[in-house]
């Protein structure tokens, strides 16, 4: 389908969400569906839970979140079960600001776009569905025409508990418009739209001198105020502060803390008593969710001063800390380019993963437990096996330090590096190494990192590129190893007619002269001794091998070169050691025989058809193996 005809079907379908009734029509679907009636907050937690939920090892994975926002998981769990969760059940949560509170670049802001996109697609769902008094700038809530002195009985009857009172504009509208019949008040039904500005409100914070606290609240319209005669008719005010469009949705406050104080004031009654004044009118009644977020060094200031007392008792700070595994900061660096426009540039395979080694390795502390270091954790905390450690180390080493994750490289710094690395390579395919290197560079450019950290740092980025240098020798290994798979085959077969020989103590007997000799040896022991097995080991390898191997024969099945994990890896690592000598010698020397030539380009190709990478970066890779080969 075309542009043209999407935008018109998005069209119509926007039209046939539209509804329009009396209020008493309103009450008819409450009835029927008593959730449109949800206050904010419950609405938040509602479409979070619709998009469902898996459990993995204890751990709460909520779908909302999980295609944007990677490596939070234990954050968004005690999101969701400290905050969204009991404020949807009107508990007291709901009346503080909950403050969102990390690093910088940390997702604190993803989160919360998130939120506010979500609800927009929400409020077109018939769960979602949100209903207002029509004409209302501030969509108010229908039920709010309920009077006071009925709404115990209308609770009684419809289960719903009504909270705030009809607004000064509403009250008057009312009277004036509708005769005071509340029945025949007209409501509509909205859809969330933040461009639109309904339901969502942002405020950023600017100039302090010049801002203004009408961006909050509205102002008074002066050019109809000489139409109704004065300032504190409703009909002369503009509602139209951020805080009154956001009403029944979400409220973001950016940079909260950077706030002159007077703003900071109104969101204390608005938090607890779910009200704010305007102008010169009664409390006006909002219910929104007020979103905030902050740095750690601002919300440090921010509570040492005293002053602020009264406002931090009614904030909820949820830490929102780095990402701490390897695996999914290379899903942030993936969405961070596909999102830019640099998602034309060839990134070799693991060149990402290097960067985030680096990353992750400047954000773990090191651990004080025994006989583990900062790489064994990096891997334990991405869910790797490590020997000797299981999911209780993991545990134990999570809180060693409570805070972690509050400091370290942040992924915009990330990709940053990564593009200035695209444009100083005249090529559009940059790998591991390169990126590595713009990494380096760039510590001295980056003004918050301390000279120690400086230090440290630069040693995790050794770390990072000894971590690649051995994902890059395995790499080439397979792809050389398939290229051999008949080698590797043969080779097997070859050691296994040695190792029964042995074990059975017979003679074996040469294929082309037919002579009987010993079992060789040196062949098995040069296999053997690639995955370290000792002299002393070897016969107990050599049995349990042919323990395997008549076991398969018993039940018929063919003893394949892949059916001893072990040995699998012996024959790999032999094949690779005899092949060493070939890739340096193919990488190296200027006319390579051709029939090693021709080996080198199916591995080039198997690296391009099979891993994800192009002919710069497969040569690229295949030249820098053969140098660290050389060494
Ligand atoms: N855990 C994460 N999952 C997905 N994306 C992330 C994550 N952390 C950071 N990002 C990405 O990093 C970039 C910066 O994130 P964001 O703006 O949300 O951070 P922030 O915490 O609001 O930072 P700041 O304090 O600088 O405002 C975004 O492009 C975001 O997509
Ligand atoms: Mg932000």
């Amino acid at each position: 389908m075309d542009i043209l005809s999407k935008v018109k079907r998005y069209r119509e379908e926007e039209n046939e969400l539209k509804w329009e009734g009396t209020f008493a029509d309103y009450l008819a679907i409450v009835k029927e569906r008593p959730i449109v009636a949800q206050m904010a907050h419950s609405r938040v937690y509602n479409m979070i839970n619709s998009s469902g939920l898996t459990q993995r090892d204890g751990q709460k994975l909520y779908h909302f979140f999980g295609e944007e926002i990677f490596g939070l998981e234990t954050s968004i769990e005690r999101l969701v079960e400290e905050y969204f969760h009991p404020a949807a059940k009107r508990l007291d949560v709901r009346k503080r600001i909950l403050l969102l509170m990390g690093p910088v670049s940390g997702g604190k802001s993803s989160i919360v776009t998130l939120l506010k996109r979500g609800l927009e697609s929400y409020s077109k769902t018939d769960d979602g569905a949100v209903y207002a008094i029509k004409g209302c700038p501030m969509h108010e809530d229908p039920l709010h025409l309920i009077p006071q002195h009925l709404r115990n009985d209308f609770t009684k009857e419809y289960g719903i508990r009504i909270e705030g009172s009809l607004s000064p504009l509403n009250t008057m509208r009312l009277e004036q418009e509708y005769g005071g019949r509340i029945e025949d008040v007209l409501v509509e039904r909205i859809l969330f739209s933040e461009d639109k500005r309904v339901g969502i409100g942002t405020f950023t914070p600017s100039d302090p001198k010049s801002q203004d606290i009408a961006d909050l609240t509205g102002s008074i319209d002066f050019s109809t105020i000489a139409e109704f005669g004065s300032e504190s008719d409703p009909r002369a005010y503009r509602f139209d502060g951020e805080l009154n469009k956001a009403n029944r949705g979400i409220m973001e406050f950016q940079e909260i803390l950077k706030l002159d104080e007077k703003f900071l004031w109104h969101l204390l009654s608005l938090t607890q008593e779910g009200n704010f004044k305007a102008g010169r009118f009664a409390l006006i009644s909002a219910d929104e969710m007020i979103v905030a977020h902050t740095n750690e060094t601002e919300y440090r200031s921010f509570i040492a001063n005293k002053k602020n007392e009264a406002l931090h008792s009614r904030i909820i700070v949820m830490p929102i800390p780095y990402n701490l595994k390897v695996s999914q900061e290379e899903r942030i660096y993936e969405k961070m380019i596909r999102d830019s426009d640099m998602n034309h540039v060839h990134i070799a395979p693991h060149a990402l993963r290097a960067a985030a080694i680096f990353s992750i390795l400047t954000r773990l502390e090191v651990p004080k437990k025994q006989g583990i270091d900062i790489v064994k954790k990096m891997r334990l905390y991405d869910g790797e096996a490590v020997e000797g450690f299981n999911q209780i180390d993991v545990e134990e080493l999570n809180k060693e330090f409570p805070n972690e994750g509050m400091n370290g490289i942040d992924p915009r710094y990330v990709i940053n590096r990564i593009s200035s690395a695209m444009i100083r390579k005249d090529v559009p395919s940059i790998n591991a190494l390169d990126v590595l290197r713009a990494l380096k560079d760039g510590l001295d450019q980056h003004a918050s990192i301390s000279q120690e950290n400086r230090e440290k740092y630069l040693n995790y980025i050794a770390v990072a590129r000894k971590e690649y240098d051995e994902i890059a020798k395995k790499e080439i290994q397979k792809a050389f190893v398939y290229s051999y798979e008949e080698s590797a085959i043969t080779l097997m077969d070859n050691y296994l007619d040695n190792v029964e020989a042995f074990c059975n103590k017979n003679k074996i007997r040469d294929p082309l002269t037919g002579e009987e000799m010993n079992p060789d040896e040196k062949l098995m022991r040069s296999i053997e001794e690639q995955i370290g097995i000792s002299e002393n080991a070897k016969k107990a390898f050599r049995e349990e091998i042919l323990i395997r191997l008549s076991a398969y024969a018993r039940k018929g099945k063919r003893f394949e070169y892949n059916s001893h994990e072990r040995l699998r890896e012996a024959i790999q690592k032999k094949l690779f050691a005899d092949l060493k000598d070939v890739v340096k010698i193919t990488t190296s020397s200027k006319t390579p025989d051709e029939s090693h030539l021709k080996k080198v380009n199916e591995v080039v190709a198997r690296l391009i058809d099979e891993h994800g990478y192009n002919s710069i970066s497969a040569n690229e890779l295949l030249r820098y193996v053969g140098s660290l080969l050389n060494r």
